[in-house]
């Protein structure tokens, strides 16, 4: 492959989300057809990621988005995941399966936190998420029933209330706000918190001094209680390859929300905080842990993108 076509490759897939948009890989490329991606420690979560199980989801998000722009330009690959390295393989291709929609949803999709219209979920909405290829041991489900999203939205709110309440988890996201003025290429867009101006732009202060947290725990109730749906990935085990591989499913479901023409957004309270995932598990009668869950519905009509590295910055020297 050629420095072009591969610059290009990552050109697209930079676009993969990440938690708080720390984008924290680096790429190298070994020889003509292979890259490793290594995590950044500089941009590795220590207070809000302490499992390391976000860092590695977004890393499996990252491969995905890599295979997804390689067969953009007729590549297939192989992808091999070991120690939080990453080894992906290119292979010129003429039988390379039709990814333009998908690169286009890639580019277009993007975290609403705003309050969502509720819309009617349609059950082909549904099959396309629930059916998105994904590997063994990873689980799709989409919950539209009223009392299960009711109690999702009360856990997310105490999840988010019990994160925000650690100082140093409180500072670290503070470091990742940005303001609109920020020329900085990594951290969420405060625009795409729909706050109202004046806290918007004092939102940084604010969670860094864990003020207004009962506020930022209701608000964030009642997003989770406007869903129409809520996509639930879970896997048979609790370990890094699983997480890696439900990265790589989760940006296969953000793209199909993308194409169906949802909104979309994530929490990892649920996930995380304490043992509210067997909570949720209960609820929908599954034994698979849960690892990641995104909310679905009608969002703003106006879109706010947070920013992204230039493919160059990623690529670590050999
Ligand atoms: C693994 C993972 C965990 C995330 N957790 C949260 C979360 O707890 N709360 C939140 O508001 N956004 C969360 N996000 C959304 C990211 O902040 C968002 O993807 C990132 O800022 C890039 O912005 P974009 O999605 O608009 O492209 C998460 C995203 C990923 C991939």
């Amino acid at each position: 492959m050629t420095d072009e076509s591969f610059l290009a490759i990552l050109d697209l897939a930079r676009f993969a989300p990440s938690v708080h948009n720390t984008q924290p890989w680096s790429v190298q490329k070994t020889d003509q057809n292979e890259i490793i991606l290594t995590l950044d420690p500089a941009y590795v979560l220590r207070d809000g990621d302490p499992s390391g199980r976000q860092t590695i989801i977004s890393l499996g998000i990252f491969s995905q988005a890599v295979c997804l722009a390689a067969a953009e330009f007729g590549y297939g690959t192989s992808v091999h995941f070991e120690n939080q390295i990453v080894k992906i393989s290119f292979k010129k291709s003429s039988s390379s399966p039709k990814v333009s929609e998908d690169i286009t949803a890639l580019q277009k999709r993007c975290s609403d936190r705003s309050i969502y219209a509720k819309v009617p979920i349609k059950e082909s909405v549904t099959e396309s998420i629930e059916n998105t290829s994904k590997a063994h041991g990873i689980h799709i489900s989409v919950v539209t029933e009223p009392d299960a999203l009711a109690t999702i939205a009360r856990l997310t709110s105490q999840g988010i209330h019990l994160a925000l309440s650690n100082p140093r988890f409180r500072n670290e996201l503070s470091q990742y706000l940005r303001e609109p003025w920020s020329s900085k290429k990594r951290g969420i867009a405060i625009k795409s918190l729909y706050l109202p101006l004046p806290l918007a732009v004092l939102q940084p202060v604010l969670i860094r001094l864990g003020w207004g947290l009962k506020r930022e725990a209701d608000l964030e109730k009642r997003r989770w209680l406007s869903a129409s749906a809520v996509v639930v990935i879970s896997a048979d085990g609790d370990m890094p390859p699983f997480w890696f591989e439900v990265g790589r499913t989760y940006l296969r479901v953000s793209l199909e929300i993308e194409k169906a023409g949802l909104s979309q957004a994530t929490s990892a309270a649920i996930v995380e905080a304490s043992t509210f995932h067997e909570d949720i598990e209960a609820l929908l009668g599954t034994s698979h842990r849960i690892q990641a869950i995104l909310r679905v519905g009608k969002g703003h009509a106006k879109r706010h993108y947070s920013p992204r590295i230039d493919p160059q910055d990623l690529l670590k020297a050999t």
